[in-house]
């Protein structure tokens, strides 16, 4: 996506203000030598041992990266190791009554574990998975919502080189059924129900519905989560019955080789069909223990709090893995931002003084809405760092949320990776970096990446292009590290490279502004635009909270933007369409200024939190919307089609 020079120019960040990370935060930074980058450069792939060296190994390994030029890679290739070790046992000397795990459900209701007590549910769990008899390499599906049980039952299976695949436990009994059907599982935990906004969910008759639909026995676990004194017949085991008859017990963790698989996600299904990832033990946990502390400059002493959930990679990678792999407290939340109240984030950062907070823009520009005084009503001077993921945050988000949550001093870290990835690939280093708002930075030390245009050449600076990953990293999932069925994501060549299929630009001093998925562009005209820069562009506009462009079909230009736009409802929709078509006008000239500006109270999001563009596509088009099974809010859809010019 080779981008005209409108597009170029509007975003080279080279002229905006860099800001300096504070001497009171470099000062105490796990990593601040700004010789990292030159050393990780020189020394690549040894450079990463630094990270394995985070773990404790059964067998350390001898050797970093294996078949550096051809494949299969093979990450820290004779080491073996026991992700259930190195994330609780090996802490135990050290601090066995330090907490792992806070939890926080709704108001009045949390519990805690010290990693003396998740040491003691963790062996029962597993010593009562062995008793069900599922052996290492079998598949364990887990369908629970954010409670201590989810992580107790990963770091169970794990100690028994058990593979989990944990489907996010608000998709429904259909898309169960699929995940079991193809993972070839035969044990399944899931929970009674739990609540959502304060109201019930039954989780357990979707589990019931989607094992009917699979051909094989699935045995399943049921958690009592609400005490809905469900009944649970043949096949079915309660959780707290199990756990109790086995516990006291201990099993010794199984040690696996640094590639044998870890655990399964899927992704998320924002485009296309979901598909399977695997992740590797030593390669993986290696990768986002690294970034955990590096990136998130995660310390043992610190209360940490990412609040995505565990059914994402998220959750897998910086709510469990990487911060117990650095013996830290980890803090998990099941529940919304806004219920009972729209402070409740706050609320739990003061009561629990969370030192580093981990979220998503679409949850900041939702904080932004809602306003300053929420947060202004909390003590959150507890907070070092801030970090984002999952979309490009736009530049007000990003200083809304590094001057209200941050109090103007915390460093703000924007974390680009993907489920494949497995953990961070691009992002300031918080101790080393300037930090330039709306670019997320500069690959990792360690890391190679490019923009590139059709033809694979890097596009010069200023100009958009086609993200490549050019080197492989520890964090890499089997099948890019085996090259088996990944087809065109990853090609050899002129040298392997990996395609996430994000659009990005490149400015001088090196740092990367992603610009979306590429197949949100729009061509307008003959020329492209990221979706991204128009809908920056667009969220500048005082009383816009968030937008999202597509192109609709269009008689002479081939293809008009369409812009959605949920707006704070402060201002005349009349004065804001126009500050709007302005504000496009400046920023990328007249040819992108929307053909349509529909007002919207919400967009359609994934229950990832992801605007789905393809819904918006068809609803600008008037097409048939087709599966909208990963919707959250499918409400909002016929409003938006009545809204919607014809
Ligand atoms: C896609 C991956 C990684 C966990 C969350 C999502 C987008 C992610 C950023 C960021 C711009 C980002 C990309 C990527 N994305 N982080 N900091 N800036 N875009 O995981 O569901 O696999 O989605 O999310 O488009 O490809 P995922």
């Amino acid at each position: 996506m080779t981008g005209g020079d409108e597009a170029g120019r509007a975003t080279a960040l080279d002229d905006r203000p860099a800001i300096d990370p504070p001497a009171w935060f470099v000062e105490q930074a796990n990593v601040s030598e700004s010789s990292v980058y030159d050393r990780f450069e020189r020394e690549w792939p040894d450079c990463w041992r630094r990270a394995a060296d985070l773990l404790e190994w059964h067998e350390p390994p001898t050797d970093v990266l294996r078949g550096a030029d051809g494949l299969p890679f093979e990450w820290f290739p004779d080491g073996t190791l026991n992700a259930s070790h190195t994330c609780i046992d090996r802490h135990l000397p050290e601090r066995k009554n330090q907490l792992a795990l806070i939890w926080e459900g709704h108001v009045g209701e949390s519990r805690s574990y010290t990693y003396r007590e998740l040491y003691r549910e963790v062996n029962a769990v597993a010593a009562a998975l062995r008793g069900k008899g599922v052996e290492a390499d079998d598949v364990v599906t887990i369908y629970l919502p954010n409670v201590p049980e989810l992580p107790v039952v990963m770091l169970a299976c794990v100690r028994l080189g058990v593979i989990h695949n944990v489907v996010f436990a608000g998709f429904s009994a259909n898309a169960l059924a699929e995940r079991l059907e193809r993972t070839g599982s035969s044990l399944l935990v899931t929970c009674d129900g739990y609540y959502r906004r304060g109201s019930a969910v039954a989780q357990k008759n979707k589990a019931d519905n989607a094992r009917i639909a699979v051909e094989r026995d699935v045995d399943v676990v049921v958690l009592d989560r609400l005490g809905l004194d469900v009944h649970l017949g043949e096949g079915y085991d309660d959780y707290d019955r199990l756990r109790a008859e086995y516990d006291g017990e201990t099993v010794d963790p199984v040690p696996r080789d640094a590639t044998d698989t870890l655990f399964r996600i899927y992704t998320s299904g924002t485009t296309g069909q979901p598909k399977a990832v695997d992740h590797t033990t030593g390669g993986y946990l290696s990768h986002v223990a690294w970034t955990s502390h590096a990136v998130l400059d995660v310390k043992p002493e610190d209360t940490y709090w990412c609040s995505a959930d565990i059914g994402w990679i998220t959750g897998h990678s910086y709510i469990v893995y990487g911060p117990l792999a650095l013996g830290t407290t980890t803090v998990l939340y099941n529940g919304t931002p806004d219920h009972p109240e729209k402070d409740r984030i706050w609320e739990i950062v003061e009561e629990y003084a969370v030192d580093v907070f981990y979220t998503a823009p679409t949850a900041i520009r939702a904080f932004m809405k809602w306003g300053e005084r929420h947060p202004a009503s909390h003590d959150l001077s507890s907070l070092r760092l801030l970090g984002t993921v999952g979309e490009p945050i736009d530049e007000p988000a990003w200083r809304w949320y590094r001057e209200h949550i941050g109090g103007g001093e915390c460093p703000v870290v924007d974390t680009w990776w993907q489920t494949e990835t497995g953990a961070i690939l691009l992002s300031t280093l918080p101790g080393v970096d300037a930090m330039k708002p709306g670019a997320a930075g500069k690959p990792l030390p360690g890391i190679e990446m490019g923009v590139v245009d059709s033809a694979g050449e890097p596009v010069g600076t200023g100009n958009a292009g086609e993200l490549v990953v050019t080197r492989p990293w520890p964090g890499m999932p089997q099948s890019l590290r085996t090259g088996e069925g990944w087809g065109a994501a990853a090609a050899r060549g002129e040298g392997w490279h990996y395609s996430p299929e994000d659009g990005a630009t490149v400015d001088g001093d090196g740092y990367l502004t992603l610009l979306g998925r590429i197949d949100d562009a729009i061509n307008v005209a003959g020329r492209r635009f990221s979706t991204m820069e128009l809908e920056s562009a667009i969220a500048s506009v005082d009383g816009v909270v968030e937008a999202a462009v597509v192109g609709a079909d269009h008689a002479t230009t081939g293809t008009a933007v369409y812009a959605y736009v949920s707006p704070t409802g402060t201002c005349a929709e009349a004065d804001l369409q126009m500050r709007i078509e302005r504000a496009v006008e400046s920023a990328i000239g007249s040819v992108a200024v929307p053909e349509a500006v529909v007002f919207t109270p919400e967009l359609p999001k994934t229950r990832s939190g992801k605007v789905m563009r393809r819904l918006l596509t068809a609803v600008a088009n008037g097409e048939a919307l087709g599966d909208i099974s990963a919707l959250r809010n499918p409400e909002i859809l016929g409003e938006l089609q009545s809204a919607t010019p014809e």
